[in-house]
Parts: C-alpha cells; sequence; structure tokens
C-alpha cells in the first residue's frame, strides 16, 4: 500500500465514524498538534472548563461554604456512581477520593487484614511501580512471614495465565494486577483472572487506570472484590484529579480502611470523638476531598455513559488496529516492532512501539521544527513510543499522520540531533 491510499482509507474512516463529533467538545482538536497521550493525561473538556470557572466564580466566589451544603458534600459519591457505570458496577460501589496509590494502599491494607491468616500478594511485573512499591511498604508494615510474588513476563509484553495460576495458591491473601498494562497495554481477561484468584479463596483488586473510560467494565460480572484507578488518562479530570476506588457491596461492612478520617466517619459533623465508620462506600473516605478538580471529571463521565461503552470500544479496537496495519506497512520495514499484543482482545487502547532510538524519536516528534505537524506520544524505557487512542477524540487520519511522521524522523534519520537522554517527566 502507498502512502496516498493509506491516507484516503483514513480519511474514509474519519468519515464513517459515527463518534467524530466529540472531538469539538474537547480543547485543541483544530489545532496542528496530534495528541496520542491521552493514556497519561486526557484532553480538556470544553464543558469542564466551563465547570471550573464557574464553580470558582459562584460556587467559591458567591456562595461561600454555603456550597458544601449545596452541591459539593456529596459530590464524590454521585460521580463514583457514575463512574461505577463505566466500570461495571452497582450504585453505591465506587466513589472518588485521594489518588491511586493512596487507594490502592488503603484497599490492600484492608484486604490483608481480612485475610489474616494468609501471608502472600501476588502481582506481575508488568504491573505500574507505583502499585508495587505500595505493596513492598505494606510488607514492611506487615512484618516477617509477608511475601511478594512478582510473576516475570515471558516475552516482556504479556502474562501468562499458567505462570499466575502457580503462584496463587492457599496462602494468597490478595492478587493486584493491572487490568491493562502501562507499557505493553496487555489486558487481562478480569473474569479468567478473578476467578482464579477466588478459587483458591484470595481476594483481588484491580487498577483500571489504563482501562477505564475506553475498555468496558465488567467488575460486577467478575465478581471482583475491590479495585482502584485514575480519572486524568480517559477520564480527563486534569491533572492530578482525584482518583475512584471500588467494593463490591457484600465486602463493605466486612472492611476497614486504615486511614480513619473524618470524612470515612458516619457522621462527621457530629463530632465525635470516638470513630464510627460511615455506611457503605463511605467508610473508604479520608478527608475532604478537591471540589474543583473533581467536578472537572464529571462532563467526561457524561459523555462515555451517553455513548455507552461498547461503542467506545469499538471504535478503540478499530483505531488501534488500524495504527497496527499502518505501522507493519510503514515503520516495521525500519526497524519497529510491536511492543503490544496483536490480539486486539488482549489489547487496551495504547499501543507502544518498539524502535532502539524510540526516546530520540519521540523528542524529533514533539519538536515543532521537525515535519508538519506537532506530534505528542511518550517513551517508556527502554525503546517504547506509547501512542494512546481516546476515541473521543482522536481521529484516523492523526493516526496516519503520526505514522507520517515517525517514519520521516527514521527515514531522513533526524532524530540524530537530539541527545539520547530522557526529560524529566516522559
Ligand atoms: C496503572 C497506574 N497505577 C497507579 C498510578 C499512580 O497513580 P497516582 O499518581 O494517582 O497515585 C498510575 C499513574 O500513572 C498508573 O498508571
Amino acid at each position: 500500500m502507498d502512502m496516498g491510499l493509506a491516507y484516503k482509507e483514513a480519511i474514509a474512516l474519519n468519515e464513517q465514524d459515527d463518534l467524530f463529533a466529540y472531538r469539538s467538545k474537547f480543547f485543541g482538536g483544530d489545532e496542528k498538534l496530534i495528541y496520542l497521550d491521552g493514556n497519561s493525561l486526557g484532553r480538556l473538556p470544553v464543558e469542564s472548563k466551563a465547570i471550573i470557572e464557574r464553580s470558582v466564580k459562584i460556587e467559591w466566589g458567591e456562595r461561600l461554604i454555603r456550597s458544601w451544603n449545596e452541591d459539593w458534600f456529596t459530590k464524590n459519591i454521585e460521580l463514583g456512581d457514575k463512574i461505577a457505570r463505566i466500570a461495571g458496577a452497582s450504585e453505591g460501589e465506587v466513589v472518588i477520593t485521594d489518588s491511586t496509590s493512596v487507594n490502592l494502599y488503603k484497599l490492600a491494607h484492608a484486604a490483608l487484614r481480612c485475610k489474616k491468616d494468609r501471608t502472600r500478594i501476588v502481582t506481575d511485573e508488568l504491573n505500574f511501580p507505583s502499585d508495587i512499591y505500595i505493596f513492598q511498604g505494606l510488607l514492611k508494615e506487615f512484618g516477617e512471614g509477608y511475601e511478594l510474588i512478582v510473576v516475570p513476563s515471558r516475552d516482556g509484553m504479556t502474562i501468562d495465565t499458567s505462570d499466575l495460576k502457580e503462584t496463587i495458591n492457599d496462602n494468597t491473601a490478595l492478587v493486584s494486577l493491572s487490568h491493562v498494562a502501562f507499557k505493553s497495554a496487555f489486558r487481562y481477561n478480569m473474569k479468567e483472572i478473578t476467578s482464579l484468584g477466588h478459587e483458591k479463596g484470595a481476594m483481588i483488586l484491580w487498577d483500571l487506570s489504563h482501562s477505564i473510560g475506553v475498555v468496558p467494565g465488567e467488575l460486577n460480572e467478575s465478581n471482583a472484590d475491590l479495585a482502584v484507578g485514575c480519572t486524568y488518562k480517559y477520564l480527563n479530570g486534569g491533572p492530578g484529579s482525584p482518583a475512584f476506588l471500588y467494593v463490591r457491596k457484600d465486602l463493605q461492612d466486612k472492611l476497614s480502611s486504615p486511614i480513619w478520617g473524618w470524612f470515612g466517619e458516619k457522621n462527621p459533623f457530629d463530632f465525635e470523638l470516638k470513630y464510627r465508620p460511615g455506611e457503605g462506600i463511605k467508610r473508604f473516605l479520608a478527608g475532604t476531598p478537591p471540589i474543583l478538580s473533581m467536578k472537572a471529571i464529571e462532563p467526561t463521565l457524561d459523555m462515555l455513559n451517553e455513548i455507552g461503552m461498547d461503542r467506545i470500544r469499538r471504535k478503540s479496537v478499530l483505531q488501534s488496529e488500524l495504527l497496527l496495519m499502518l505501522a507493519s506497512e510503514f515503520l516495521y520495514p525500519l526497524g519497529f516492532q510491536s511492543g503490544s499484543p496483536i490480539d486486539p482482545e488482549k489489547r487496551g487502547s495504547h499501543v507502544s512501539l518498539r524502535h532502539p532510538e524510540a526516546c530520540r524519536i519521540c523528542k524529533a516528534l514533539i519538536d515543532p521544527e521537525i515535519g508538519d505537524t506537532v506530534v505528542i506520544p511518550d517513551f517508556r524505557e527502554p525503546d517504547n513510543i506509547r501512542l494512546g487512542i481516546t476515541p473521543l477524540y482522536t481521529t484516523c487520519t492523526e493516526l496516519f499522520m503520526a505514522v507520517r511522521e515517525i517514519r520521516n524522523i527514521v527515514e531522513n534519520r533526524l532524530f540524530l540531533k537530539y541527545s539520547p537522554g530522557k526529560d524529566m517527566v516522559t
């Protein structure tokens, strides 16, 4: 296939895209900027900016403390219910609070306490490092006899179910995995792995950070126990927007958060000196939520619920298949290979392309002096160019143009002028 034909195909796919109109609900869609990093920090929804401006001007500026009773106090539960629909959970099972790392700590701690005669945590080496640090810290806290088993990947990209199966034993308290791996986009079969853990009596805690908003949720269908996830990637909540946590309904009264803050108390404004855990999911809250940041998440939740996750997934698969097809046609001959599973069933919504010069290629893509457009991907050690697909705003022609830019940079060795060192944030 030649480039001209591939471009025509991409245009035709844009024309058939029934979600195309959603792109105009985000800032930056008309600029000469191909943003393929929505899996790190999503674009700004037009409505989120308006909501923040209104909240600052009226709720904070004019209504002041009265806003807590007018809109703020129950917002984390209300938005939690909207996330629940996206994550395949039920009302009252999800709440917005804290960061993903802190939520992971709270829920993993609660699981270890609940399964107190068991001392093993199982995770895998594709998991996000922060999750693994949390488990290491927990083991230190729980003391001797506790162990963390990090299941290795045979190919650096996927995890073999049989390796997990071998590791989950009768002593396993908790299995905690990323639903979609941050580097390779490898996606676990949530139902299969959850029942694998349950067969051995372990609890399962999923990190949904890289799947929420792009992969239909299956928490209830899988009978998953616990989950956490962030809102600044595909939920477009903005930098540092608060995370969410899920606890299956029947477990809520059996588990206890290790952080007994007043927002998790039965009635914080009783100012009782003896802590009484709140009803249901509320007991997993700790302190005052960041209202402005939390409010910015709502427009994307509404868009996703309006569209439905099956349609989102359909576009995500179509686009990631297109990207891999373009890569195999135009980039594999230049020394690239896929760093993501080829089977879409085993993949989330980003695609990693591996090349020995990945770091310098990323720098050239971002440099406005090179090529016709700025392309923003991200780099992940040691050689991955990660390209995120956000069905709400990514277009098929953008994927084509990104591949064309990468090809131009490698074919003409334009990356040579950049130093090989990484920037502070990649
Ligand atoms: C899969 C995964 N888990 C956890 C985190 C950490 O999230 P936070 O910084 O909100 O604690 C991230 C951050 O990108 C992530 O990608």
